[in-house]
């Protein structure tokens, strides 16, 4: 069988161009948690803060980062070439921006105010995620945040199945059978969700405090903790 992550990366190289086009129609509360994400920074807004997105893909996170912190450097990394490409093009006018094509589970990570990721983390084998969250505290100063936005499944099958009627509810306002088919497919072979207890048990073991979810929606949510 093919390695997951070289179907993970042909998978964004292939859909790269189209993803902001498409990405709205697939991910329910898109917009909303990148806007929790950021609002959750702890930084007055304009400070010059240092910043890595993991899995940057066309560079969303970051632009929105930008935003309310336009002196930030910014280390963006995705496993795509294709999505970094996007990501350059997007974020052209700010001269605060590095680009790294790599796998996030090689990544020589530098120091930062704040770690920022959204819809990557659950691409990660769940076994590998322990030392994963150490790696990224050990890369914040003290006071950095990590937050991430991802896919969430329920604590009891019953959660789970409402999770994943809303996702599908979602998905049938904006895409055609073909496409549900062909998301739950990609969804099933390249993804690996984590429970939400779970994860903030990952976070406090990494030695992260104020520990909180920002937002929850069935099937999807948006945490972190402080160092
Ligand atoms: C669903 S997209 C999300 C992109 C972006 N964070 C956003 O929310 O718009 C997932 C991204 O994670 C990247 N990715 C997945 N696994 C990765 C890994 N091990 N290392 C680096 N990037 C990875 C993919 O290439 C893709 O760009």
């Amino acid at each position: 069988m093919k390695d997951r992550f070289n179907s993970i990366k042909e998978h964004f190289e292939r859909e790269a161009v189209l993803f902001d086009q498409n990405f709205v129609r697939f991910a329910p509360h898109y917009k909303e948690a990148i806007e929790a994400l950021v609002l959750a920074l702890p930084f007055a807004r304009g400070k010059k803060i240092s910043v890595a997105d993991l899995g940057c893909g066309t560079g969303n996170i970051t632009r929105a980062v930008l935003e309310k912190y336009p002196h930030a450097r910014v280390t963006c990394v995705d496993l795509s070439q294709q999505m970094i490409a996007m990501s350059k093009a997007k974020l052209k006018a700010y001269k605060n921006v590095e680009f790294c094509v790599a796998d996030l589970r090689d990544f020589k990570f530098n120091r930062y105010d704040a770690v920022v990721s959204s819809l990557v983390m659950h691409h990660l084998e769940p076994a590998d995620k322990k030392v994963f969250y150490r790696k990224i505290y050990n890369s914040l100063k003290k006071g950095g945040v990590f937050y991430n936005s991802d896919i969430i499944i329920g604590s009891s099958r019953h959660l789970q199945d409402i999770s994943m009627e809303d996702w599908l509810k979602f998905l049938r306002k904006g895409c055609s059978s073909a496409e549900i088919r062909r998301t739950l497919k990609n969804h099933k072979r390249e993804d690996r969700p984590a429970n939400l207890m779970n994860e903030l048990e990952l976070f406090r073991a990494a030695g992260f405090r104020n520990i909180d979810v920002v937002c929850k929606w069935y099937y999807f949510s948006v945490y972190g903790g402080v160092k």
